[in-house]
């Protein structure tokens, strides 16, 4: 697909490698960082945060895209995930990224990353969950 603005990606998949070294998991070992720019252009970084019950673990995309929203964001143009092995976002966190995507048509671009920083994949969230649940 078209890169809108390749400048800018090598300063977001910096942002979710060292986020991806805040990681705490300790149950899985499974080390997920994730960056998002929203509209306004800021940038906001979170990590996977496990529990000893199992079932409270917070992925990494969700902990950026709430923090973002803590802090008064409401759209998401690009979300940037690095993990171990340039793993895809898993469906409750494109659910989530789904919910704050430009109303405007134009995509919520994805990109997933390595541990080196390597871009692995770039796709958006709408190719990712074609059919995202909607309350009306
Ligand atoms: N994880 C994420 O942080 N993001 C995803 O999209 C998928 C999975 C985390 C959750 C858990 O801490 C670890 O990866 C293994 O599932």
């Amino acid at each position: 697909m078209t890169t809108l603005n390749p400048d800018n990606d090598a300063e977001l998949i910096a942002l979710a490698v060292s986020m991806c070294k805040k990681a705490y998991a300790p149950y899985s070992a499974y080390a997920v960082g994730a960056a998002i720019r929203t509209e306004t252009g800021n940038i906001y970084g979170g990590c996977n945060v496990e529990n000893a019950s199992y079932g409270l673990s917070n992925c990494a995309e969700r902990t950026a895209v709430f923090s973002a929203v803590a802090q008064g964001e409401r759209i998401i143009t690009e979300v940037a995930v690095a993990t171990e092995d340039g793993g895809s976002p898993c469906g409750a966190c494109r659910q989530v990224l789904w919910e704050f995507a430009p109303k405007d048509g134009s995509p919520l671009r994805v990109l997933m990353a390595d541990k080196n920083g390597t871009l692995i994949r770039e796709t958006t969230i709408v190719e990712l969950l074609p059919e995202a649940f909607v309350l009306r």
